[in-house]
């Protein structure tokens, strides 16, 4: 199960055709340092990666559709065994060319030298600036070269262009593919949780806890995580994005886990809350089934031609009214709304795109308050909470939390793809 060359040409082949005559470079992600000369395990770049395939650092992807051989060209880290030895496995410039379908491939110690050709009868440059500011800059200076020479050649590329706009909605709708992968995540990752609820019990600390749930996506043949496991209990589910996982679950405890994994680069992120102990306490069911609610709502909102704002707002809507029925707001539900006076107890929003990134690529607006409607392939994280800080501070006019509401928090999320008929929640095999 993985993505076909076929699939990648594809790819190339309808972003090249909303290019014109541009000249797109994507540069493979850079290694990141853990600490003196150990590096991170190397995660390749989602839109070069969406865009080739090619999954080692050192690496440009350069698109001409204008070139006339070569409309595909790769720039990779040549074969060299001394290095190979320490490293890892290159796939080198000839089998680049063979497995990758590009039409010509470079060591990538020849950029500056064939960058040029690609280049010079080109009208714009595609190219996201990267973190790395030394290889930003080398492009410029290739831009700069290129326009020296227009008023001899009367043409060239007189503009950059970030591609993402162009990129980004091409990646928000996921192919039958993509669909299958990111289903295979979404399952690993609700084997994950379960395991973790029947692990879960009073004395048993949280990275213990975390340990399970990473121990299945690994034997289960994911990547490992898709984001940093977050296993909050008691108070600590009232911080958003909690990762220490040192505290030991007591008796009574709420326990939330918000954890996904990655499979073949393609991401699942569920989140469960539920009692350590078996029985939710009055207080915690009551919140409990507010966020339950507010979920459950959202989530019919998923469906193609829906703006992509309607779920947050009937999910902040019912989380309202629970907290109003609880009379830890008060006042008129609108009004709260408009005011943003809920906020001290949901302060994010409802969901974000998810796929090749956990926080996916593509806009959420055409410009302020016009929303983008869902289409079928979009898939889409559904979030709500309920988080009561200890020390939680209520907006203006808003009562005094009594003490027996501190401390809880819950969130609830799955993932849900849209479909031409509706949904489909991925995550569903996980109870709530
Ligand atoms: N765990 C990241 C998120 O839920 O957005
Ligand atoms: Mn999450
Ligand atoms: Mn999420």
């Amino acid at each position: 199960m993985s993505i076909d060359a076929a699939e990648y040409r594809q790819r190339r082949e309808a972003f090249m055709a909303k290019m014109g005559n541009g000249t797109a470079i994507f540069r493979s992600a850079p290694m990141a340092v853990m600490h003196n000369d150990v590096e991170y395990g190397f995660r390749q770049d989602s839109d070069f990666y969406y865009l080739t395939g090619f999954n080692e650092p050192e690496a440009v992807a350069v698109l001409a559709p204008h070139h006339e051989e070569h409309r595909y060209v790769l720039f990779v880290q040549p074969k060299e065994l001394d290095k190979e030895t320490w490293t890892g496995y290159r796939v080198g410039v000839e089998q680049a060319k063979a497995e990758f379908g590009a039409d010509e491939v470079y060591p990538i110690n020849e950029l500056d030298e064939h960058l040029p050709k690609y280049l010079k009868n080109s009208d714009r440059i595609l190219y996201h600036l990267g973190q790395e500011d030394s290889f930003n800059q080398r492009i410029l200076r290739h831009w700069q070269r290129q326009m020296r020479l227009y008023q001899k050649r009367g043409m060239g590329p007189i503009a950059i262009e970030d591609p993402s706009p162009t990129l980004h909605p091409m990646r928000q709708v996921k192919s039958a593919k993509e669909i299958e992968l990111m289903r295979k995540a979404a399952n690993i990752a609700a084997i994950a949780h379960n395991r973790a609820m029947a692990y879960a019990k009073p004395g048993v600390y949280e990275y213990q806890v975390q340990a399970e749930i990473e121990h299945t996506f690994r034997i289960e043949g994911g990547l490992g995580f898709a984001y940093p496991s977050i296993v909050a209990s008691g108070d600590n589910a009232c911080i958003l994005h909690y990762i220490e996982n040192t505290r030991q679950l007591q008796e009574g405890d709420l326990l939330l886990i918000d954890a996904g994994c990655s499979y073949q680069y393609y991401n699942s992120d569920i989140t469960r809350t539920f009692p350590v102990s078996g029985q939710f306490t009055k207080q915690q069911q009551a919140i409990y089934e507010i966020v339950l609610e507010a979920q459950l709502k959202a989530i019919e909102e998923v469906k193609p031609d829906n703006p992509y704002n309607e779920f947050h707002d009937i999910a902040v809507c019912v989380l309202v009214q629970g907290l109003l029925d609880l009379g830890l707001l008060q006042g008129d539900l609108e009004e709260i709304i408009k005011e943003e006076k809920y906020k001290p107890f949901y302060m994010h929003r409802t969901g974000h795109w998810l796929g090749l990134d956990v926080h996916d690529a593509g806009a959420y607006q055409h410009g302020e308050d016009n929303w983008r409607n869902f289409q079928p392939g979009h898939v889409v994280t559904v979030e709500p909470g309920i988080y009561i800080n200890p020390n939680i501070q209520p907006a203006e006019g808003q009562p005094e939390v009594p003490e027996e509401w501190r401390g809880i928090g819950v969130r609830i999320e799955d993932d849900v793809l849209v479909t031409t008929t509706g949904h489909e929640v991925l995550t569903q095999d996980v109870p709530k």
